[in-house]
């Protein structure tokens, strides 16, 4: 714990002489924790984050480097002698990264965390993600795809479907292309904005309807060669913007980990239902999948089911896991990279974690950037190290930026804290403690975040 105080006070560190390069994309709190754990690395290595925030900056280098400009983050690479690139986000994964530096001979020395596009494809279509699970009999809600021209067929099957319903553009959205719809009205209402109005674009060319499943999210994490995997811990994500799971669909506003009911005997389903299925599948199939699977779960009465695949880790989740997860990453990656990954062994601390998400006034709908941050507690180092007697506190910056010497917001999930002890109810209230020394205009956010699990 030692480590996780020492990184808490932000103090500015320069790059530094090092032999190993780490390319970090991505600029949100998953990226923030991603580069801590990296900076935590007995290898201690040169850290560079592009665009990164004004939490990644403590860390190493920010680069004005647009994740899914190839050629530019080929260029870079290629200047600075980068050994490694991490691609947070699913974005540059979906798009062929991974192949992009796999087929360009300057870059094929370069360890790089996939998958191919071909594998982002579990996250990038989710009619690919469901045929891939029928095919491999991996349980998930029952569906059918529809495209334009089976327009009035989907329109059918709406109103012989029971409500809820639930509506997914194929493609990426940005988190938005999965409607629940109550009623067969709001549904057609939906489903002909989609395919018909083109609500979300090219995402919504495909629209996938499916089975309302009725249970509690889990989020499950491995890290894959493609034939091997290890898991990560698992985390539960609160998505509601309100108290009390009430209100709009949100990236995250806050995650726990370890989560009460996935025990043993759950897990155990998980892997031989889920997990081991899947990595099989990728195998049959031939897909190259060296990187994170991340299995978005639903717990539907001691069965597991798959709500989605993300081929990336999740956030806020990444700013709970690696908390717990007392590896390197490091070997962790070049691992997945070199196919070793059946070498690997992966301990977990027994704490509990837990993470607060402070997001900007509006969010998720309408908000202002620019607001100056203020980490009062900062002035006090001393008040945290009282506060982390039995763990640690960590502040991930997810949407901040530098501004004439200050932090200012620079987007709706702004920044999240994250707390580590041996009880739950303690880690809320160091997070909580935190976060009221902690202060932007219109700063919001949850304060029953793992109430759930205390008695
Ligand atoms: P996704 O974008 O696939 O993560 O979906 C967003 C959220 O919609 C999920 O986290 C679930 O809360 C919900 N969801 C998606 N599919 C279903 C389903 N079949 N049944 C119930 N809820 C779902
Ligand atoms: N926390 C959900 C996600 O990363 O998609």
């Amino acid at each position: 714990m030692e480590r996780l105080r020492k990184t808490n006070f932000l103090t500015c560190r320069f790059l530094k002489q090092t032999d190993l390069k780490i390319l970090i994309l991505g600029s949100g709190g998953r990226e923030h924790a991603i580069t801590w754990k990296l900076s935590q690395s007995s290898e201690d290595p040169a850290l560079y984050i592009a665009p990164g925030n004004a939490g990644t900056l403590e860390l190493g280098e920010n680069v004005d480097l647009d994740p899914n400009d190839f050629k530019a983050v080929k260029e870079f690479c290629l200047k600075k002698q980068i050994d490694m690139v991490i691609a947070g986000p699913e974005e540059p994964l979906v798009k062929g990264i991974y192949d992009f530096f796999k087929n360009d001979s300057s870059l094929q020395h370069i360890i790089i965390t996939g998958p191919s596009a071909h594998g982002a494809q579990l996250e990038g279509s989710k009619a690919f993600a469901k045929s891939f699970m029928k095919r491999h009999h991996i349980p998930t809600a029952a569906y059918r795809e529809f495209d334009v021209t089976k327009y009035e067929e989907g329109l059918e099957y709406i109103s012989r479907h029971p409500m809820p319903v639930v509506l997914k553009a194929d493609g990426l959205a940005a988190g938005k292309g999965v409607v629940i719809c109550e009623n067969a009205e709001d549904a057609r209402r939906e489903f002909s904005a989609m395919l018909k109005d083109e609500k979300f674009g090219q995402a919504g060319k495909k629209v996938v309807i499916e089975q309302f499943l009725k249970g509690i999210e889990l989020s499950v994490f491995v890290a894959t060669d493609g034939r091997h995997y290890v898991l990560l811990p698992e985390a539960k994500d609160y998505k509601k913007i309100g108290e009390g799971d009430t209100g709009l669909n949100t990236g995250g506003m806050g995650a726990v980990s370890p989560v009460p009911f996935a025990t043993n005997h759950f897990m155990q389903k998980v892997v031989s239902r889920i997990i081991e299925p899947t990595i099989d599948g990728l195998q049959k199939e031939e897909i190259d999948y060296r990187g994170f699977i991340f299995f978005g779960l639903i717990n539907v009465d001691e069965d597991p089911y798959v709500i989605e695949y993300n081929c990336r880790l999740g956030d806020p989740e990444t700013e709970v896991i690696l908390l717990r997860l007392e590896n390197d990453l490091i070997d962790i990656i070049r691992a997945m990279h070199n196919g070793t990954m059946d070498k690997v062994q992966t301990e977990f601390s027994q704490n509990n974690v837990v993470t607060v998400m402070a997001v900007s006034g509006g969010y998720p709908q309408k908000y202002q950037k620019g607001f100056p941050v203020e980490f009062r507690y900062l002035k006090n180092p001393e008040e945290i190290k009282h506060l982390t007697k039995k763990g640690g506190v960590i502040v991930f910056h997810a949407a901040t930026k530098p501004d004439k010497g200050k932090v200012v917001t620079n987007g709706g999930r702004v920044l999240t804290v994250s707390a580590s002890s041996t009880s739950l109810p303690e880690s809320l209230e160091i997070a909580e403690e935190i976060l009221r020394q902690i202060h932007f205009e219109g700063m919001y956010y949850r304060g029953d975040i793992g109430n759930e699990f205390v008695k």
